[in-house]
């Protein structure tokens, strides 16, 4: 059995917070955060705007797509690490949202990666014959869990999210294949300290030493993305027999422009078979791959039989890719 993307959805929030709106809350400039990164804005979500909120309208985006009901999707699959509640899963509240009443539904968390290790399961589910259509959502709403005094982290992300509709399918535009990594050594590179069960939210020191919030060391998260990305890559190519030259288009987590710019480099892909929007949206982890698939799918970048690369790295280290004859 073949698995098809048969719907993609993306919802963003109204807000857009520009680097030189940034320049008048913190130290930094439109220029250092556009030479580093690439990204000149970000979306904010509102009050009253929740994870479930844009992951339910990314969902319904994709559903009418499929032409696919609610009541017909076996299972959800959400990635955040912004998730509304602690528990219940939001993949849950997204079900209510939706009226995906015939659904199981859980989150994942893997950072960044959560999309594509969502898109792991999903594929094996349909392979099995244990699901034939599944919802597979990245949705973050990482502006409140960074540090808005620090310049070194909270000019980097953003808020939204995508999302996909998976069938069975007898067809060849499928999944070729999905591959998954972790390497925990590194887990302290990239985290929230707080609001777990290490720093729990209540002890006032969590919040007084501002563990609440996202930490990160930039430079060793830098270095061991772009390594991962290009092996996870690498390990689709080989799985399937292909190499570069095969590859239609790369759609790479969107976390900074250099960082994409030096995985491609180390494929040898040139910058025409790239696809980003990071400089509009910012680094907005599991929804990051989902929203860009979204959008190359609707501008209609995306042909027949063509071969797709999704590729991801995320905090665990988690990284992974999902090549596609779309
Ligand atoms: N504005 C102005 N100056 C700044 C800012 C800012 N927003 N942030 C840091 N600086 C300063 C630093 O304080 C430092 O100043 P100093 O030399 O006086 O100490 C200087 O800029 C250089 O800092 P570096 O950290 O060396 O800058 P670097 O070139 O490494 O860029 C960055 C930092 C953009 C974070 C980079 O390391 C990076 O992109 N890392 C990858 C991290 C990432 O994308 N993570 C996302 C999550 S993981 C994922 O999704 C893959």
């Amino acid at each position: 059995m073949n698995v098809r993307i048969t719907g993609t959805g993306s919802s963003l929030p109204g807000k857009i917070l520009t680097n030189a709106e940034l320049e008048t809350l913190i130290d930094t400039t439109d220029e250092w955060i556009t030479t580093r990164t690439g990204i000149k804005e970000r979306r904010i979500a509102a009050d009253g705007e929740y994870t479930s909120t844009f992951a339910a309208e990314a969902a319904r985006r994709a559903l009418a797509m499929a032409g696919v009901e609610p009541e017909e999707i076996d299972l959800i699959i959400l990635g955040t690490v912004t998730p509304d509640f602690p528990f219940p899963s939001t993949a849950c509240i997204v079900q209510d949202l939706i009226g995906a009443t015939n659904a199981t539904a859980f989150d994942l968390s893997a950072a960044c990666s959560g999309f594509i290790f969502g898109l792991s399961i999903a594929e094996k589910y349909i392979r099995s014959g244990a699901a034939k259509k599944i919802l597979v959502i990245g949705s973050e709403i990482l502006s409140r869990i960074v540090d808005w005094q620090d310049r070194n982290t909270c000019v980097l992300f953003g808020d939204g999210a995508g999302a996909v509709v998976l069938e069975a399918s007898e067809g060849d535009h499928s999944l070729l294949s999905t591959h998954t990594f972790s390497n925990g050594t590194y887990w302290n590179l990239l985290y929230q300290p707080g609001s777990g069960s290490r720093n729990p939210a209540t002890d006032s020191r969590t919040i007084d030493e501002r563990r609440i919030y996202l930490t990160m060391e930039g430079n060793d998260v830098f270095k061991h993305a772009v390594r991962a990305m290009e092996e996870a890559a690498v390990k689709a190519l080989d799985a399937n027999g292909l190499t570069t030259s095969d590859i239609s288009l790369l759609i790479p987590h969107q976390a900074n422009q250099r960082i994409i710019d030096a995985t491609a480099k180390r494929l040898g892909l040139d910058s025409g078979r790239l696809f980003t929007n990071l400089h509009r949206y910012g680094n907005t982890s599991s929804a990051s791959i989902p929203i860009a698939l979204d959008e190359a799918n609707r501008q209609g970048v995306l042909k027949p039989d063509s071969k797709l690369m999704l590729v991801a790295f995320g905090g665990g280290f988690t990284y992974g890719s999902a090549l596609i004859n779309w």
